[in-house]
């Protein structure tokens, strides 16, 4: 009897999705190469936004991925996206962030927008020809985003009135429009935040000062004033009140592409370091081909293969809808940033002396991978979402 192939039976075939996918990866393989890597180290150097970057991600398409076709976007899947963010990073974690922030940025609207809304924006934003950024966090409410928020919204007409400083905002100096979360009604906690969609030639919109950063320094981090600043009521998102459940349905959707953004800092760094270790010699043989630096380049391996499975799972659950994308996206930010932290700190120490120096990439990565386990919630808030999930979050308890 004939033995039955193994390869015919277990692998599907491929299909058009996953060509179309392998097909933009090599070309956005080929536009990092050519274009990204050679930029990288000046970037970081004068900590300015690559515009020339940005309008080459646009001609690319790579703005509006996971963006409907309907909306001017691909179509495409949140996987291709991650994997897109992760290839960009792998040489530029700065640029990396001006795919991951566009999307970031219209995410509020994919989700909370009505139609008119989505029409009148999304084109626009995945096009690249406007820039867009998200506004959350406050001088008292980073992680508690909710409870500690102070930039209020008052409806006055056919407009809300915003007052208030937004900070830490990611292009907030370059957007064209911002998606902005205020209180509308104090009394309701959580439930009385809305989300407002803001252009930055509004009345009372201004950019304040702009962050000096450790690292991703060739994304301008800015604080956001909001004086008096009058919004028609029809930018409001979705219904006063639903602002919060939109901006944690966001970060639901976004968390995997920081994931993927520190993914890709750790793979450049830990390809660095390889091709490092085969060259460098000391005691007579290459540096890798003695145990200490070997199995630390093994254990660097293997965590990033395995939060690349973890953030890919993530990202098929966004691709879903699947119920537990908070658990996921919280588990794939959470092991992604640790792995770049770790992951570029021993590259460095591969290095010696020359991981220490600016000459080689590997200390902008170690210094770029630490925002990865600080923004879009710290690891401390990923753990509290993830033990959450798994037992809840229970009540205050009752005084006696
Ligand atoms: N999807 C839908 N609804 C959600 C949700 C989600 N993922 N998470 C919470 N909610 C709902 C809850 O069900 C609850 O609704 P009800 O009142 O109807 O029950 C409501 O929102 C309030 O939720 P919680 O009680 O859980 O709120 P909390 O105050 O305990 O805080 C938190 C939750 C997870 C700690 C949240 O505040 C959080 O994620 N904090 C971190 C903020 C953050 O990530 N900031 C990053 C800023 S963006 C950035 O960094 C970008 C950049 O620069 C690139």
């Amino acid at each position: 009897m004939e033995t039955p192939s193994i390869m015919a039976t277990t692998i599907p075939p491929r299909t058009d999705a996953q060509d179309d996918e392998a097909l933009m990866l090599a070309a956005v393989r080929e536009l990092v190469a050519k274009r990204v890597a050679p930029r990288a180290a000046e970037i970081d150097e004068r900590a300015e936004f690559p515009m020339d970057l940005k309008n080459l991600f646009a001609e690319n398409d790579l703005l509006g991925i996971p963006i409907p076709s309907e909306y001017g976007g691909l179509g495409g899947t949140f996987l291709t996206y991650v994997k897109v963010v992760e290839e960009i990073a792998k040489a530029c974690a700065s640029s990396s962030l001006i795919v991951a922030v566009q999307e970031l940025g219209m995410l509020p609207i994919l989700i909370g927008g009505s139609e008119a809304q989505k029409r009148q924006y999304l084109p626009k934003l995945a096009s690249g020809e406007w820039i867009c950024a998200y506004a959350l966090t406050e001088a008292s409410s980073g992680s508690d985003a909710a409870g500690s928020m102070r930039t209020r919204a008052e409806h006055r007409g056919d407009s809300y009135v915003l007052n208030g400083t937004k900070i830490w905002i990611t292009h907030g100096s370059i957007a064209d429009v911002v998606c902005v979360f205020a209180v509308t009604d104090p009394s309701k906690g959580p439930n009385g935040i809305s989300a407002f969609i803001v252009e930055k030639d509004f009345a009372g919109f201004h950019v304040g000062n702009k962050e000096r950063k450790m690292g991703i320094r060739g994304s301008p981090t800015v604080e956001l004033n909001f004086n008096g600043c009058i919004v028609p009521a029809s930018n409001l998102l979705g219904a006063e009140g639903e602002g919060f459940k939109i901006a944690m349905k966001v970060l639901d959707k976004s968390r995997p592409g920081i994931a993927a953004q520190a993914l890709g800092i750790a793979a450049g760094a830990l390809d660095y370091a390889a091709n490092y270790a085969k060259e460098r010699v000391a005691f007579g043989k290459p540096i890798g081909q003695h145990q200490g630096v070997g199995f630390l380049l093994a254990d660097m391996k293997t965590e990033v293969e395995a939060a690349r499975l973890l953030l890919y799972e993530a990202a098929r659950k966004c691709d879903e809808g699947a119920p537990d994308v908070t658990l996921w996206a919280a588990m794939a930010k959470l092991k992604c940033g640790d792995v770049a932290m770790a992951v570029t700190t021993d590259a460095v120490q591969v290095l010696g002396g020359f991981g220490y120096s600016a000459e080689y990439p590997v200390e902008r990565m170690m210094r770029d991978a630490k925002i990865t386990q600080i923004y879009e919630g710290t690891q401390q808030i990923q753990r509290l979402v993830i033990s959450r999930a798994i037992v809840g979050k229970g009540k205050p308890p009752t005084p006696a």
